[in-house]
């Protein structure tokens, strides 16, 4: 009954969620990009890799609840009304108590990332409600602290990140630059009616600086005892008003120094931190030309939960195909078991979406955008390789027999290819309009068309 109850909650928490945040889905006018020449050329390092996969896991795994966003009074969460808002938190806090993932295995989620196809990945290495899934000195709420303290492991972050190196991924660094736990952002002494700190930093000047220079000492453990990084994935971006100003010119010198040619993703803040955008659970409308990525759930969910709604793998790869017509990557939320690995189904679905792209990945990694980028019903997904000597058309839906599409036409003579099986496939053109007929196929299609 309470597990019923808490799922219901959790269910309308999410809708709530995703009803309550606000992105943007344009290109930005703001839009300033990186002027470091290390930064800008990593930047496009990055542009070429289309598919990463974040991590969310926390002690939000442990009940499988909504990360973290059950801790705020806002109006669109629905509350635990079994007991007080105050219990709630003592409750949520508790939950240090109860972590413990004695299966931890980040090699298995770097291997089932690499056999997906995924080429950068991004971690939690402290989500809204201040839990560090790092040694941080600057708070005893960390993993090391956790019911899971004295495993060999413990200092997750750094588990993590080298078994992503092995596999040969990008390495991300999510972060939150608000901090639910900490007293110098939530004051327990005063109410927390709303996601910001809670009280007035004009009339507490010290109180906020000591939280800006907690923020900075946890950046610096993260940039300097960590290993190479190659993206801080700032998220909260509400942190970035006037009044919560965290310092962030000093945090990213500071961050640049220990890692050259960081890329900085100040989310949602147009500025010179936002090295890219990230939309979120949805692609934008149209084709965008400077650099973005859509964070995107495998379930609805950021982080475990039981029981999820999963996307099929040609949804996934319907979406990448979508991302990387429009000129952006995705990446794609997946949770990690409260116990530390990535579940059966999940693996199912990832390795799915790898065996997808190994066949198909050439339409895919390192592509570049071309004029018409879709067709009337948008379910081709048209890319094309960086000399623009071949096109490549990504079917979304297998099953329709034949497709067609207006523009983009083969020259007089070419060939359209099965990309993955290499055989040239029947097509006329008429007028500016190409029908194929296409093989039977239970996954997308991608076309090869190479103008002779
Ligand atoms: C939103 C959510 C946050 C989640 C993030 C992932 O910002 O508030 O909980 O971690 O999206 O993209």
């Amino acid at each position: 009954m309470k597990i019923k109850f808490i799922l219901l909650m959790f269910a309308l928490t999410v809708w709530t969620l995703m009803h309550g945040q606000s992105m943007r889905h344009e290109q930005s006018e703001t839009y300033i990009g990186p002027t470091d020449p290390l930064v800008k050329e990593k930047l496009e390092q990055w542009r070429d890799l289309k598919f990463g996969i974040i991590f969310h896991w926390g002690l939000y795994s442990v009940p499988g609840i909504v990360e973290s966003w059950q801790l705020t009074s806002e109006d669109w969460i629905t509350p635990d009304t079994t007991r007080t808002y105050d219990e709630y938190k003592q409750w949520y806090w508790g939950l240090i108590d109860s972590f413990n993932p004695t299966d931890f295995d980040p090699e298995q989620w770097a291997r089932v990332s690499r056999q997906a196809g995924a080429k950068y990945m991004v971690f939690t290495s402290k989500h809204h409600d201040g839990f560090c899934l790092f040694d941080s000195k600057a708070t005893d709420f960390t993993i090391t602290h956790s019911a899971f303290a004295g495993n060999p492991k413990e200092d997750a972050l750094r588990w993590v990140f080298d078994a992503f190196r092995n596999e040969g991924l990008m390495i991300g660094c999510y972060f939150s630059k608000p901090d639910w736990h900490s007293p110098l952002y939530w004051w327990p002494a005063k109410a927390t009616p709303t996601r910001h700190h809670n009280y007035n930093s004009e009339q507490y000047p010290e109180r906020w600086a000591a939280y800006q220079d907690y923020v900075y000492e946890q950046s610096k453990e993260l940039m300097h005892n960590y290993g190479p990084i190659d993206i801080f994935w700032l998220d909260g971006g509400w942190c970035d008003e006037p009044r919560e100003d965290i310092r962030l010119d000093r945090i990213v010198e500071m961050a640049r120094e220990a890692q050259p040619g960081l890329i900085v993703v100040n989310r949602a803040c147009p500025g010179p931190y936002e090295d890219y955008q990230t939309p979120e659970q949805q692609i934008p409308d149209h084709q965008i030309t400077t650099p973005w990525e859509s964070c995107i759930t495998l379930t609805h969910d950021w982080g475990w939960v039981p029981n999820p709604v999963y996307k099929s793998a040609n949804e996934i790869i319907a979406k990448l195909a979508e991302c990387t017509a429009k000129g952006g990557s995705l990446l794609l939320g997946v949770g990690p078991t409260p116990t530390g690995i990535i579940d059966e189904e999940n693996c199912r679905r990832l390795a799915e979406i790898g065996a997808w792209l190994d066949a198909n990945g050439e339409a895919i990694y390192g592509t570049t955008i071309t004029d018409i980028y879709t067709n009337e019903d948008q379910s081709v997904w048209f890319t094309a390789s960086k000399d623009g000597s071949t096109l490549y058309a990504i079917v979304s839906n297998p099953s329709v027999g034949t497709i067609s599409w207006q523009g983009n036409a083969p020259r007089r003579g070419s060939k359209i290819r099965n990309l993955a099986t290499g055989k040239a496939l029947k097509y006329t053109v008429t007028d500016s309009t190409t029908t194929v007929t296409l093989p039977s196929s239970s996954t997308p299609i991608a076309l090869k068309i190479v103008n002779s």
